[in-house]
């Protein structure tokens, strides 16, 4: 993790806990911008009779996924730890499955974006303890992440209907 030269005016952590809270941060990052470029490839490729509805909110989500992920890097900055958000380091380490360059039914879509906001929202859970033995702040900034994903999983979940 790419640490600031200088210590000084730094918040009063351990070098450890420093670069321990900004490596989780920086997954955070990755699963975020991951995403919102995802949210944006099914904005594109939605059809079906729900397409408009789906388009739009596919757009809100991107939104949300994008601050998000502003807050979660500018934690890590503002710890001294140097977060990276280029397509780079997001492709090599991201876990989101990708989908296929093709249209999407509007069902098929709110199903796919469930599972993987699911699976994000299972990993970003998984930090939260790790997390808040390093650093409370940063914690506090996860459960923000976590508290708008599985919001977003419950609204997305309620679109399946109740035979999901
Ligand atoms: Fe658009």
């Amino acid at each position: 993790m790419a640490s600031l030269a200088s210590s000084a005016q730094l918040p009063s952590l351990s070098t450890h806990e420093r670069d321990e809270a900004g490596r989780e941060l920086q997954a955070v990052l990755v699963d975020l911008v991951d995403l919102s470029l995802l949210g944006k490839q099914l904005h594109w490729t939605v059809v079906g009779p729900h397409f408009r509805s789906l388009h739009l909110q596919l757009d809100e989500l991107v939104d949300s996924w994008r601050a998000l992920g502003d807050t979660v890097a500018e934690r890590a900055v503002a710890l001294g730890v140097m977060p990276d958000g280029q397509s780079g380091a997001v492709a090599a380490a991201s876990e989101i499955a990708p989908v296929d360059r093709r249209a999407f039914e509007d069902h098929v879509v709110v199903r796919e974006l469930t599972h993987r906001l699911a699976e994000v929202s299972d990993r970003v859970r998984g930090r939260l303890e790790r997390v808040g033995e390093l650093d409370l702040a940063s914690q506090d900034v996860l459960i923000e992440v976590l508290r708008a994903l599985e919001e977003q999983q419950w609204m997305l979940r309620a679109q399946l209907g109740s035979g999901a």
